[in-house]
């Protein structure tokens, strides 16, 4: 059973890209047979593409148009020769570091285009645009990918949006500070309510997607008091909630802390797992143990989970 990710957050710096590429990675160690996985880079600062491939490649794949960009826009003009292929990148083409099961659609600084396309043609086309992410990962299922991760932009708009309504689990990450409480309380009031429901249940899909629960990150060691209380208040208020006040929505056990590692391993362009730093390598894979087990495992939508 395949599984389509993202982690989302309407605060910027969270952690999307970090947790998201390598949890994509870790996943892609995890699975056997002829299983694969594929990161679809979503923002136009194209961070994941940067991280796993480097800038110097990010912006030959942008140059030859061999990107998201180029791909959704092919879909949106219903071209008659899609080859997705041409859009899929070998992770460990640039560094033997990444499992040689990862691949990427590289990300674009164009992308913000399409979403002034749809609005300027959306009226004749209606809400297609919600479901063209949700088509594209469809194509590239088709080319083996049984999991895809998509990274997001920092903000809820249009391409957010679009990979909301194509994920099956949606992953919150949360700086346990004061910004951080702040920007949660937008997902309490507006997410977890009927409003984000009707967004992505327009006859779009017959399961709407699931939260895979709530990750601090970057818990700072000097100021660890002030963010583990935060973290526990937010904490707290998650657990008295229940998405589409049916499903629990997990808290992940593990808290991950900021650590010089993880921004080595972008400058190394290499997984937190292949850095020498024991401390933050196990609690990254704590983490993704929590994550298998709600996600790809399934317990994250179970109604008593
Ligand atoms: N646990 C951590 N410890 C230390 N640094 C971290 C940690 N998690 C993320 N970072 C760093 O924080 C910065 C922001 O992370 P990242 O780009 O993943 O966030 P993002 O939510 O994707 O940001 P954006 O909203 O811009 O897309 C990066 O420099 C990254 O290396
Ligand atoms: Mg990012």
């Amino acid at each position: 059973m395949g599984r389509v990710v993202i982690f989302l957050s309407v605060k910027g710096g969270v952690g999307k890209t970090t947790l998201g590429v390598n949890t994509a990675d870790m996943l892609a160690r995890r699975v056997s047979g002829s299983d694969k996985v594929l990161l679809i880079d979503l923002d136009a600062q194209a961070s994941a593409t940067i991280y796993v491939l480097g800038y110097d490649s990010q912006r030959r794949y942008e140059s030859e148009g061999r990107t998201v960009h180029s791909f959704l826009l092919k879909l949106w003009e219903s071209a008659e020769s899609l080859e997705p292929e041409r859009y899929i990148v070998k992770a460990s083409s640039t560094s033997s570091a990444w499992s040689d099961r990862l691949f990427i659609v590289p990300g674009d600084s164009r992308i913000m285009e399409l979403e002034r396309r749809f609005v300027a043609e959306g009226g004749a086309k209606g809400v297609a645009w919600l479901k063209l992410l949700m088509k594209a990962v469809e194509k590239f299922r088709e080319k083996g990918f049984e999991y895809v991760f998509i990274d997001p932009p920092a903000t809820l708009g249009v391409l957010s949006t679009m990979a909301l309504a194509a994920c099956d689990y949606f992953i919150i990450p949360i700086v346990p500070d004061d910004f951080g409480r702040a920007s949660f309380k937008f997902f309490m009031t507006d997410y977890f309510s009927k409003a984000s429901y009707d967004i992505v249940s327009q006859d779009l899909r017959p399961e709407r997607p699931l939260c895979g629960g709530v990750v601090f990150n970057k818990l700072v060691s000097q100021s660890s008091a002030v963010h583990r209380r935060i973290a526990d208040e937010i904490e707290k208020e998650v657990l008295s909630v229940k998405l589409y006040g049916k499903y629990p929505i997990p808290v992940y056990k593990t808290r991950l802390n900021e650590y010089i590692a993880y921004a080595k391993a972008v400058d190394e362009h290499k997984p937190i797992i292949a850095m020498p730093d024991k401390k933050a390598r196990e609690q990254f894979e704590q983490f993704f143990n929590e994550f298998y087990d709600y996600v790809i495992k399934g317990r994250a939508g179970r109604e008593s989970a």
